[in-house]
């Protein structure tokens, strides 16, 4: 996600900035952009690529000036190129806007400003704000900028400078994380507390809707009617790796942690006015989805564990069958993939070598590729006929999390889209299900307020050296996610079974105290299911129930029951999946291992 650093102060302004910028590199960029007043000019620069593009630059030229605004640049609306990174500006370049978030109602405002005469440069929805700024500016920029925030919907924080305001700055917070910082007679803005440490731990954490105006030698933050706030200052003790880790104690955790937010800008900035969800890049017409001859969901592990869950959405809304394969698997395989086929890739990083080898060889078939991705620019992303990005935020523990939860939303989304675009559901149906979809984020929010619970549940199963997960229909494809979740980071060894297989082998496993995962989250298979955890409770198993609220019942048959709130069938993956998550994280810590970077794993697997 975006970045931003801004400086006043006595020292140069580039060479703070950039250092600040190094330190939000862990929230992921793909370009990188600077604006530093220099008496009666802004000096802009920006580059696509690494930051250090950009610091080799002013290394090289020096940016004199000690009042200036940065940015880090993680697409979210256009590609990553020169014209699209921050900072924006308006036509004769007085105004210079760096932005973290997404304005909602930009086209709108983008119409608006072209019937004035504004040419835009780029496809951002940021490029709209030095436009507004210009148009409402007499002289006082903080009261342009309240005006021209006054017209802005969407998630925020904004670094503003004006060429003729030499000792200025105006900041502005509104659902995207903003702070201030004041060290000895400098002042500054960021995103987040790594980018000041090197040079204060002062800081003012702002609320939503707050604006902080630096001017001469004072700071000032202000409510949404430009009255004074009167804050508190707070001391930062942390150091700087607890801070980038935002107070966690690990990025596995702090992304666990992430998914309300991740699911909530996944799923409701991507609805339009009226609700309908909008696919961005994607394209198909109802004539080339009712052509398809065939589906396929192709991915490797979790990509791919949430591929099996889309695949279940899209074949019960669309009515038509949808094939998944891992990766590795398939591209070998006799597939029949031809030019008749939509082939769906969901990768978070976008570069997993297996899933590109199938990206290339279907389309070399003819096929239509979609690629379902979290990284802007990727390899996948660039090489798909169609991508629709995930909007979790830079994923940076190696097992993955975040990454997860919004695939699913992402294609449940999609195969909702494609449905009602077939008519093969009803406009009652699909808006029925989104207004369901927005409450997944409160319901994540309550597994994680409830964490101590699995907690219990985690010392059940440290000292463990098998453990298994059982599931029926939905509930199995997110035991196959549980199993490798706990695998991955603690090295317990864990398999994930159809319940309604084990009679045939995999029952001889069990014996006393075999912790065994069941899930029975499933309304139309509950009491199949509970017959299962009975059969392996009789064995000896130590059986633990994740089960939706209202479902008591299955308490006869665990020794242990997490609660999930109740929820559509369809959707409770996305919400089951979050006691897993947190009892591999806390396993893992218990036993001391590398949590976030565990054994023999990479983050991003680009060879074969
Ligand atoms: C598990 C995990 C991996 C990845 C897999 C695919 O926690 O992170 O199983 O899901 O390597 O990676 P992407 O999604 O980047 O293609």
């Amino acid at each position: 996600m975006c970045g931003i650093v801004g400086y006043f102060g006595s020292k140069n302004a580039a060479d703070v900035i950039i250092s600040g910028l190094e330190k939000l590199e862990y929230r992921g960029y793909d370009s990188a952009g600077i604006a530093v007043n220099e008496g009666n000019e802004l000096e802009i620069r920006k580059f696509s690529g690494r930051l250090s593009v950009l610091a080799d630059d002013v290394k090289e030229n020096p940016m004199k000036g000690n009042l200036g605004i940065g940015h880090t640049r993680w697409a979210t609306h256009g590609e990553p190129t020169i014209v699209n990174s921050h900072p924006h500006f308006n036509k004769d370049k007085s105004i210079a806007v760096v932005h973290n978030g997404i304005i909602e109602n930009y086209l709108d405002l983008r119409k608006e400003l072209e019937q004035d005469g504004v040419e835009f440069l780029s496809d951002t929805d940021t490029e709209v704000i030095p436009f507004l700024i210009d148009k409402y500016y007499e002289g006082d920029l903080l009261d342009a900028v309240y005006k021209a925030v006054g017209r802005l919907r969407g998630a925020y924080a904004l670094g503003i400078l004006h060429k003729d305001h030499a000792d200025e700055m105006v900041a502005v917070r509104k659902d995207s994380p903003l702070i201030a910082g004041v060290g000895e007679g400098e002042f500054f803005v960021a995103s987040d507390i790594p980018a000041l440490l090197n040079y204060t731990r002062n800081v003012y954490y702002l609320d939503n809707g707050e604006v902080v105006h630096i001017k001469g030698d004072k700071i000032e933050i202000l409510n949404d009617k430009k009255e004074v706030v009167d804050k508190k200052l707070n001391k930062v003790t942390w150091d700087i790796e607890a801070a980038e880790k935002g107070g966690y104690k690990f990025f596995m955790e702090k992304e666990i942690f992430e998914q309300p937010q991740g699911c909530k800008d996944t799923l409701e900035r991507r609805l339009d006015k009226d609700g309908h969800i909008v696919l961005d890049d994607i394209k198909m017409t109802k004539e080339e989805l009712e052509n398809l001859e065939n589906i396929y969901i192709i991915a490797c592990g979790t990509a791919y564990n949430a591929g099996v869950l889309g695949k279940t959405a899209m074949q019960k809304f669309m009515g038509i069958p949808v094939y998944t394969d891992i990766a590795s698997e398939f591209r070998y395989n006799d597939n029949f993939v031809n030019e008749h086929s939509l082939v769906i890739l969901v990768s978070q990083s976008g570069e997993t070598a297996d899933t590109l080898a199938v990206l290339r060889d279907s389309k070399e078939k003819g096929a239509r590729v979609l690629a379902v991705t979290n990284v802007v620019g990727s390899t996948i992303a660039r090489e798909a006929d169609d991508v629709f990005y995930t909007w979790a935020g830079t994923e940076i523990a190696v097992a993955s999390t975040k990454a997860y939860t919004t695939q699913i939303v992402s294609l449940y989304m999609i195969s909702l889209n494609f449905a009602l675009k077939m008519g093969k559901i009803t406009e009652e149906y699909y808006f029925e299900m989104i207004e369901k979809m927005k409450e997944l984020p409160g319901k994540i929010q309550e597994v994680l307020d409830n964490k101590d619970e699995v907690y219990e549940v985690a010392k059940q199963i440290v000292n463990k050296e098998h453990a298994f997960f059982l599931g029926r229909g939905i509930d199995y494809s997110l035991a196959m996610e549980g199993s490798l979740k706990l695998k991955e980071v603690s090295y317990i060894h864990a398999e994930a079974f159809a319940a309604g297989e084990l009679k045939h082998g995999t029952i001889a496993l069990i014996e006393e105290g075999t912790p065994v995962i069941s899930l029975a989250t499933q309304q139309n298979l509950f009491e199949k299911m509970v017959s299962n955890m009975e059969e392996v409770r009789a064995r000896g198993a130590n059986v633990i129930a994740i089960a939706q609220r209202h479902n008591k019942e299955v308490e006869k048959v665990s020794s242990h029951t997490l609660y999930i709130p109740d929820s559509d069938d369809l959707l409770s993956p996305v919400i089951a999946v979050v006691p897993m998550q947190l009892l591999a994280l806390m396993v893992s810590d218990m036993k001391g291992l590398d949590v976030d970077k565990p054994r023999n794993l990479a983050k991003s697997v680009t060879v074969e």
